[in-house]
């Protein structure tokens, strides 16, 4: 229970830090129509910058259904590395503006705020690239996933996704390798 707090307080650290807005974010293409019930259904997380919440995590996974008011939920699963416990998080996200659809805005009942959830690209059926940038005081905070639909996919696939965020100019070097293998 102690690993769980734990994981909890670092979710609300993390979010609380991430207040809204955009500035001084950079510039990214998302994708410009989205297939929302073909984004549905499990992924693998195969990479991702550093963040205090999945510090530690490995196997981690989301799977995503609709709802029925047309938002998204989204439960976000991994197991703790060293003790093994497995861990889940539900929220939900929605389209802010149908007209950008691939950038959504994720809400987590234990944060009070909705931190955004871009999509740059996907082919549904093997990758994702999933970018977040919320701006503070005086810089801005950027998370990145790479989700696949296998859990051990080809590097073919993973450079895909990896080359979203080259086009877009964003750090590959940051991204952490999930393990995947020892699940
Ligand atoms: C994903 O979630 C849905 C709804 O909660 C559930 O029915 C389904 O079994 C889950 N799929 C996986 C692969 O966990």
């Amino acid at each position: 229970m102690l690993g769980v707090t734990l994981t909890l307080a670092g979710l609300f650290s993390v979010v609380v830090a991430q207040v809204p807005g955009f500035e001084g974010c950079p510039d990214v293409e998302t994708i410009s129509t989205f297939d929302v019930e073909n984004y549905m259904g499990k992924w693998y997380e195969q990479y991702r910058y550093f963040m205090i919440i999945e510090a530690g995590g490995k196997c981690a996974t989301a799977n995503y259904t609709l709802n029925n008011d047309g938002t998204i939920k989204m439960v976000n699963a991994l197991v703790n590395s060293l003790l093994g416990f497995p861990s889940q998080i539900e929220g939900s996200a929605r389209i802010v503006d149908p007209k950008d659809p691939g950038k959504l805005a994720v809400k987590f009942p234990i944060s009070p705020f909705e931190s955004s959830y871009w999509i740059l690209d996907t082919d549904y059926d093997s990758y994702a690239a999933v970018w977040s940038c919320q701006s503070l005081l005086v810089a801005n905070t950027q998370l990145a996933w790479i989700k696949t639909r296998e859990q051990n996919p080809s590097q073919d696939v993973i450079d895909k996704a990896m080359d979203a965020f080259k086009r877009n100019g964003l750090n590959v070097d940051h991204l952490l390798k999930t393990d995947q293998i020892n699940c």
